[in-house]
């Protein structure tokens, strides 16, 4: 009865399967229309922080297995379940990408299913469609990337971004400087709580963009300077960086005119931050919304289900539309499925 049950709901919804590796994430999510029926990872970290490309492609290549077998269980399906993969297909690192990419045409290939490349910012963005929002200004924040994204004439153009480092890996530097280990975010976040003077720092809005390498320089030299608190520093740090990212996205709001804010990536994981954007969105009376936290940070759920609407809407890949593409453009994609 099971079985059969089974065959009529692979009728009438697709299953894809989604593999995430851009960086040192490596994911693995399933999905259907309106269900994340599995979603596993394994993040690859290191004492200094920082990433070694080579390393993490290892990493990648090691865990695949596993982490495929587990995703298949937690989704109790097999293989031959599976209507389509999806991979993410850049932007990000090469060796890493190209992990992702062998796999995923092996098992197309294997299982006779087709192959659907995916860009992994506009997966961060388009996975909070499956909670009901429909054409989101998205504030993508994490720890190498940091982008303002909307939908605008069939594409999602950026707003703002950041021109150095992204905003995770500000927060991380600063909290390896401080001594408080990798990942600095919660720890960071943490210490603002108990921040009671804002110390000025530098503004990280840069016309349209954002720039974090100058307020985080300046943060590590008053720090070493010995004269401010931390908790101090800790909350102005997140106060200045923060203030930053809720005015590019207002600006991108008002610009196009949208009524729902998402905030996602790693980051998103901040409450003063969506503190911040829920302010802001209250006031302007439209909608803000945080995916749960396992579909923000790198996942391959969000892979899945972006290849799953991509394929839905008749977008098909060759093999040869499948190599990767390590400085794809969140603008480089035509969006048809929408
Ligand atoms: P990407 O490859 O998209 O750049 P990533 O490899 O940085 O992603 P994520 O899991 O998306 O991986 O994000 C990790 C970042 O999120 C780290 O920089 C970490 O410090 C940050 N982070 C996690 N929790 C918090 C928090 N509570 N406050 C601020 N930053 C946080
Ligand atoms: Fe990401």
């Amino acid at each position: 009865m099971n079985k059969f049950l089974n065959f009529l709901s692979n009728l009438l919804f697709m299953i894809v399967l989604g593999i995430e590796g851009t960086a040192h994430t490596l994911g693995v999510g399933i999905v259907t229309e309106d269900k994340v029926l599995a979603n596993v990872f394994h993040t690859l970290t290191t004492e200094k922080g920082g990433i070694h490309p080579k390393e993490a492609a290892n990493h990648h290549a090691k865990l695949l297995k596993t982490l495929l077998t587990k995703a298949l269980d937690d989704a109790e399906i097999s293989m031959a379940d599976v209507d389509a993969v999806a991979f993410s297909q850049g932007p990000g690192l090469g060796p890493c990408l190209r992990v992702v990419a062998t796999a995923a045409r092996a098992l197309a290939l294997r299982h006779g299913i087709p192959i659907i490349g995916v860009n992994h910012c506009i997966a961060h963005v388009e996975i909070t469609k499956m909670f009901g929002i429909k054409d989101p200004v998205g504030l993508y924040v994490s720890g190498g990337n940091t982008q303002v994204l909307a939908l605008e004439g069939g594409r999602y153009r950026v707003f703002g971004e950041t021109l150095d480092i992204g905003i995770g890996n500000a927060i991380d530097t600063f909290a390896r400087e401080i001594g408080i280990g990798f990942p600095g975010g919660p720890k960071i976040e943490k210490l603002a709580r108990k921040g009671e003077k804002y110390i000025e720092l530098p503004y990280a809005v840069k016309g349209m963009d954002l720039s974090f390498s100058g307020l985080l320089t300046e943060a590590i030299r008053k720090y070493r300077s010995g004269k401010y608190r931390v908790e101090d520093l800790a909350y102005s740090f997140q106060e200045t960086a923060f203030a930053a990212l809720v005015e590019v996205t207002e600006r991108a709001v008002a610009h196009t005119g949208k009524d729902e804010v998402v905030l996602v990536g790693g980051v998103a994981a901040n409450n003063r931050l969506r503190e911040m954007l829920r302010m802001m969105t209250e006031d302007r009376g439209i909608r803000f919304f945080v995916p749960p936290y396992d579909l923000c940070r790198d996942n391959g759920a969000m892979i899945a289900y972006t290849g799953l609407r991509m394929f839905r809407a008749g977008i098909r890949f060759r093999l040869e539309d499948t190599a990767v593409r390590q400085k794809f453009r969140t603008d480089e994609v035509e969006v048809t499925w929408d």
